[in-house]
């Protein structure tokens, strides 16, 4: 068997794949899983230098490297500090810190070009209709073919699409569980805006990649490996590898396995993000709740302490009451009352003690 315990367990040890399990984000989304098909890129074409477009975390870069590249040029625009120190470990890694594709003319030709940047029609189309041009014995290997950003732009902000190649677009997300978007979806936080309406012309990743590999005229290969957002593979028909490339990847490209599991997938993390959204929506009726119970226990201690005085004043008016039922005198002005009554006590006291 190949699988190693983080899939299958032992009986020593019967928790390795749980472990694994919790090891993993909640949400897989880096190219880092596809480690086996670069395997395959890497086996059945000569790459030496590779084009990685959008890096965020640098936690695939290396990866092309292990497989042998000399030098991989990593474009993002945005590179956080924990980007530039995992980079600055290799030194065959190169920052660049432009945006794609106007950066893709002033770097070498490479062999493999990873697209995960901005992932819209404008962007990808214009990505890999450059490639195509410059560098068609190159692999091209796209992130994020399918859900959510196969039919509907998404846009990193602020945006380098001109406003007249965006479509309209919201702050709210994707989910699988219905066709519009919703806050309690896939959304962006401010990183990036989706397309309001998804579907139609020169909208989505895969509609810029079907549209490019078209105006290819029939001389270029696309296959999909359905899983973790869709991994598209485009290489030229006839370039050295390229069939045997896309025979090596059909027990992935072909698998309804896989494509299951991703919709599956898909559809329970759609389903935490909403839960997720409720949550907070109870947390903050909460919040109101304890405010209106705060409130009320304030406004019951005025009223209690209303009660009493209403209490005090009654007990005195009763007093009253007695009093003059009785023809007593009235009380002295308040305060010599009780003085008074203490000093009446305090004399028959003393009459008493002196009589024993
Ligand atoms: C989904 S992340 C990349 C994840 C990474 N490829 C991985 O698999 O781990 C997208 C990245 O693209 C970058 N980006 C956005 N627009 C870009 C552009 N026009 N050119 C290059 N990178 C871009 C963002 O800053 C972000 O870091």
């Amino acid at each position: 068997m190949t699988l190693g315990v983080e899939v299958i367990s032992s009986r020593e040890d019967p928790f390795g794949q749980a472990r694994a399990a919790r090891g993993l984000p909640l949400l897989l989304h880096s190219m880092s899983v596809f480690r086996e098909m670069f395997a395959l890129v890497f086996a059945h074409h000569r790459i030496d230098t590779v084009v990685e477009v959008g890096v965020e975390s640098g936690q695939v870069s290396s990866l092309y490297t292990d497989f042998g590249a000399s030098a991989v040029h990593c474009v993002d625009p945005k590179p956080s500090d924990a980007l530039r120190a995992t980079l600055a470990r290799n030194p065959k890694l190169h920052l660049v810190e432009r945006p794609s594709p106007a950066v893709l003319a002033e770097l070498p030709i490479a062999d493999l070009y990873v697209l995960d940047g901005d992932h819209n029609y404008n962007i990808v189309y214009n990505e890999l209709r450059w490639i195509m041009k410059n560098a068609p014995d190159a692999v091209v290997a796209l992130h994020d073919v399918l859900w959510p950003c196969s039919r509907r732009d998404l846009y990193y902000q602020p945006s380098s699409v001109a406003p007249e190649d965006t479509h309209e677009s919201t702050d709210e997300g994707s989910t699988v569980w219905h066709d519009e978007t919703t806050p309690a979806g896939f959304v962006g936080g401010g990183a990036f805006t989706i397309a309001k309406q998804a579907g139609g012309e020169r909208n989505g990743v895969l509609t810029a990649v079907e549209d490019a590999v078209a105006e290819g005229g029939g001389d270029w290969l696309l296959e999909i490996v359905p899983a973790v957002f869709g991994m598209g593979v485009v290489a030229r028909k006839g370039s050295p590898g390229t069939e045997a490339l896309m025979k090596a990847l059909e027990p992935y490209t072909s698998s309804k396995l896989l494509a299951t599991l991703e919709n599956n997938r898909i559809a329970l993390y759609t389903r935490v993000l909403q839960q997720q959204y409720e949550m907070v929506g109870y947390a903050d009726d909460a919040d109101r709740l304890a405010e209106t119970i705060n409130n009320q226990r304030h406004e019951l201690d005025r009223l209690r302490a209303e009660l009493d005085e209403a209490h005090g004043r009654n007990a005195a008016l009763d007093q009253e009451n007695r009093r003059l039922r009785s023809g007593l005198p009235p009380e002295p002005a308040n305060g010599v009352g009780p003085a008074l009554a203490q000093l009446g006590r305090v004399a028959a006291a003393q009459v008493r003690k002196s009589r024993h």
